[in-house]
């Protein structure tokens, strides 16, 4: 079985990265700008944020953060949004989820310019990626995709299953596998015989929050498994996928920790440089 190292793949993307930053900036005599929009003191927003700081500034991207209350008022995350978009040092713009109950997420995604939007929630990104036009694509299907390729290069005519059908991972998932010319299946919390679904599957992305829900003898022998699942239990966190029954089929399986995260800041990082390379067309 092939352990699928997130965090070799994310350092090497992290490097090509850096490179492409020291040629952008003696091209343009500038750097690409990720500003990130943290509300609140969620623990793991804080964290993700954090990371994604810490790993902007390492490829010598120019980072910032800004920071609001919980009680901050949407008209002030409104205004923000306005100027940072018209902000030219700010080549990408992500507010980090989740938002608090009082703020509307539509309409701070659609706030932000679909040529900043890092996050690639963006209606019209969303439906750029569907119809198969440039855009900007999620983070962590984007880092799945890419993980994928490096094992299969070829994906044409395979079969995957993608469990979830979230904004944020599934359903951009789908569109980067039908690119590739896979026969996509997207299940979910109402697919009647989910087991049968994912035995059928070349290539399986579990991304629906539920702790280990992937058994072994759910997985036919030599398929591709990504799990984009980050559950605490009270064993620490899994995913989910049962990574200890699954090893014994897979061909290629990702860890939790050290699969899927890293490669999504590091496509975070892709994300700003290829908005920063399209504003300077
Ligand atoms: N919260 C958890 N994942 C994400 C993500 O990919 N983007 C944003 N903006 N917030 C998140």
């Amino acid at each position: 079985m092939i352990l699928i190292d997130g965090k070799k793949a994310a350092a090497e993307l992290r490097a090509e990265l850096k490179e492409e930053v020291a040629e952008l900036k003696s091209k343009h005599n500038k750097v690409p700008g990720l500003t990130v929009i943290l509300i609140g003191d969620l623990t793991p927003s804080q964290i993700y944020v954090r990371n994604k700081e810490k790993s902007a500034n390492e490829v010598g991207l120019k980072s910032e953060v800004i920071k609001y209350p919980d009680s901050v008022e949407e008209k002030t995350v409104l205004e923000k949004i306005q100027e940072l978009n018209s902000d030219e040092t700010v080549s990408g713009i992500l507010v980090q989820l989740p938002l608090p109950k009082h703020i509307d997420k539509q309409k701070v995604i659609e706030a932000i310019d679909p040529s900043k939007d890092v996050d690639g929630f963006h209606p019209m990104n969303v439906g750029n990626l569907s119809s198969g036009y440039e855009s900007s694509i999620p983070c962590t299907p984007l880092g799945c995709y890419l993980l994928i390729k490096k094992i299969e290069p070829n994906l044409s005519g395979k079969k995957a299953v993608v469990v979830g059908r979230s904004n944020l991972n599934g359903k951009p998932m789908t569109q980067l596998l039908l690119k590739e010319n896979c026969t996509v299946t997207i299940t979910h919390s109402k697919t009647k015989d989910l087991k049968a679904e994912c035995l059928e599957a070349d290539i399986i992305v579990a991304a629906v929050g539920i702790p280990e829900l992937v058994r072994g003898d759910w997985v036919k022998k030599d398929a591709i498994v990504i799990d984009v699942g980050i559950n605490k239990t009270d064993n620490g966190i899994v995913g989910d996928v049962h990574f200890g029954e699954v090893s014994k089929n897979a061909k290629a399986l990702t860890p939790v920790p050290g699969g899927v995260g890293p490669m999504t800041i590091a496509c975070l990082l892709k994300n700003t440089i290829d908005c920063f390379k399209r504003s300077q067309i």
